[in-house]
């Protein structure tokens, strides 16, 4: 009987691509990492570079530059690709209209080699890209996540933990909502060892500060500017969140996670994906968790949802 390795393959080695690929590496999550890239060279470069670093790892993972037809057996596949992001932006979304194409063909390329497993999208605008892939691959809907607001749950909790001199581990808020301008904090079920957000903020003004929720939550939006505006790209955060996202996949851990999800009537929304706290295992998006929002909370995540809702129409599907 054939022995099937878990396998995770990687579309698009730039800098999130293979930042994630030596992630996984070193966490040792599978057996097998492969990574495709429409410059072939730099994707063999960046597997035998990473081919080297076994040696000094905790366990023997076969890394190499394939093509689409690796995907067919792979458990989770992972994209990363895009058009490169203006120099200037501001605002994931302008990386719609070039990226678009991309996806296009990635996506038909990797369900034309009998792909069967998770999508993992980490590419920009996400929520808008984790719906096309949706849309184009025809896979069930637990079977595509988007990075989503992983990333800015991860900046919100370091901020957080940084002002109380805590492990961010210990701060439990969740950005949900776009992974963009149009994000926002369940504030009401943020928790700090078990004390509400709030109450942590009045009991402690001295470490507070000036710091208020609006303040935190436009530090954490810009926090993805203040590292791209100074050296081009960001890749250790992202590559981070998507591999605890693995993890979780791999190891059937049944984490939550704030991951971009299809929404089937959860939060009164439906047919479109926004990340909210979800539960994530080997079956991809397990069960969405249904928090209880305050109005204004909702009726912020309701405009997140009509923020990227109104860009579907410009796919080609
Ligand atoms: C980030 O927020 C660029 O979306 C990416 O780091």
């Amino acid at each position: 009987m054939g022995f099937k390795n878990s396998k995770v393959a990687i579309v698009g080695i730039g800098n999130v691509g293979a930042t994630t690929a030596y992630s996984i590496i070193n966490q040792g999550l599978c057996e097998e990492v492969v990574l495709i890239d429409i410059n072939k060279d730099k994707a063999y470069a960046e597997a035998l570079d990473m081919q080297h670093s076994i040696y000094f790892m905790n366990r023997n993972i076969t890394v190499k530059a394939g093509d689409y037809s690796d995907c067919a057996d792979a458990d989770v596949v992972v994209i990363t690709a895009s058009a490169p992001m203006p120099k200037d932006s501001h605002n994931r979304l302008e990386m719609l209209t070039p990226s678009m194409n991309i996806m296009k063909s990635i996506v038909d390329s990797v369900m034309d080699s009998g792909f069967n497993g998770i999508f993992l999208i980490v590419s920009n605008p996400v929520d808008i890209m984790t719906y096309y892939v949706w849309r184009l691959s025809g896979l069930p809907k637990n079977q595509v996540i988007g990075s989503g607001t992983t990333l800015d749950t991860a900046r919100l909790c370091c901020e957080l933990s940084q002002l109380y001199e805590l492990d961010s581990k210990s701060v439990e808020a969740f950005v949900i909502g776009e992974h963009g301008d149009s994000e926002l904090v369940s504030w009401s079920s943020a928790t700090i060892g078990g004390k509400s957000v709030s109450d942590v903020m009045e009991d402690n003004m001295s470490r507070t500060g000036d710091n208020t929720k609006d303040k935190l939550l436009q530090q954490t939006k810009e926090a993805g500017w203040d590292i791209f505006n100074r050296k081009g790209n960001t890749s250790y955060g992202i590559a981070a969140s998507a591999t605890a996202i693995i993890k979780s996949i791999l190891f059937n851990e049944n984490r939550i996670l704030p991951v971009s999800v299809c929404l089937s009537g959860q939060y009164n929304l439906k047919n479109l994906f926004l990340s909210v706290p979800t539960i994530i295992n080997k079956r991809g998006a397990k069960e969405i968790v249904e928090i209880k929002l305050t109005k204004d909370e909702m009726d912020a995540l309701q405009h997140s949802a009509s923020v990227v809702q109104d860009f579907y129409k410009d796919l080609q599907i």
